[in-house]
Formats: C-alpha cells, structure tokens, sequence
C-alpha cells in the first residue's frame, strides 16, 4: 500500500479516525432514533413531526456517508457493524417505550446538543492538538448540522408552550406607532 504523506504522523491520522469513528457511531445511533419517531409519532402534530423527522434523518443519512468517507480519506476504515456502532457511541438508546410527541422532541434535542458538545471538543482536538485543519473545518461543518436541527426542533417545543397559553387581548399587544 502507498504511504500517505499529507503531512501528519500515522500516530496523529489514527486519532483523527478514532475520534471521527465515534461521531460516526453517534450520528447513525442519532439516525436510527430519529428514524424510529418517524414512525412512532402520534397525535395532533403527527404531520409536521412525521415530515420534519424524515428531514432530519435524511440529512443524518448524508452526515453518516460524508464522516464515513472522510475516514477513508484519512486512510482509515469506518465502523460498518451494529455491534461496532453501540460499542463506539456515547449516546443512550431508549428501547421499549413509547414518549409522547413532545417528550420524543425534547429527548432528540438533548441528543442533538450531547453531539454538538462533543464536535466542538474533537475540532478543538483536530486543529489545536493533532493539526489536522481539514477535519476540524469538516467537524465545524457537521457541528452547524446539527446545532441547524436541534434549532428545529427547539422552536416546535417553544411554539407548543405559546400554543398552549392564553393569547393576550389586543389591547396588551404594542401597536406600531402610526405615520
Ligand atoms: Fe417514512
């Protein structure tokens, strides 16, 4: 096999592969959780969280293939088994329970942010520590992903509370000031 000479030591390439297979492991456990309230979701707004869902688990979808592919890049090989992907994940999976709609969205958002967390820790780590520029931009990139997402799905349960509470009679609501 040709050596790969891009400037990195194999020492500092296989941390970034390391590091990039548990993002990998996250974002598919992240997918298949999504996927699942996809398909579980019932209620008033099973629509709009039915469609969304679908969205959001097909951007995972890319996110997967493109961390996939960029492991290969670095000359390493990606994770490709289930039993691999639990192993390498550190998000919780909830087997056995059926949340309400509200709860499903509150759990994804908490699980949005656990992998933001951990992106903004391992860019940190590629460019400061492994000097690895091009994974860093690439994790930036995922990061946006994800933090794009977890906004989405924050403003459904905002917008359920202001649904939910009474509606301010005209007279409280500011006017703009008239010409
Ligand atoms: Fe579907």
């Amino acid at each position: 096999m040709r050596p790969i000479n891009i400037g990195l030591t194999e020492a500092q390439r296989c941390d970034v592969i390391e590091l990039l297979n548990h993002d990998l492991a996250d974002t598919y456990l992240l997918l298949i959780k999504t996927r699942k309230y996809h398909w579980d979701v019932v209620g008033p707004q099973f629509r709009t969280l039915h469609e969304l869902w679908q969205e959001q688990y097909e951007a995972l979808a890319v996110a997967v293939d493109d961390i996939a592919e960029r492991i290969r890049t670095l000359g390493g090989y990606p994770i490709g088994t289930a039993e691999g992907f639990l192993r390498y994940a550190t998000l919780k999976e909830h087997p056995n329970d059926l949340p309400a709609a509200t709860e499903m969205v509150g759990r994804l958002i908490l699980d949005h942010e656990h992998l933001i967390r951990n992106l903004r820790h391992h860019v940190d780590k590629c460019s400061a520590t492994l000097h690895d520029e091009g994974t860093a931009d690439f994790l930036i990139g995922l990061m946006k992903t994800h933090e794009e997402m977890a906004w989405m799905l924050r403003s459904f349960i905002d917008g359920e509370a202001i649904a939910g509470r009474p509606q301010p009679s005209n007279r409280a609501v500011a006017q703009p000031a008239t010409l």
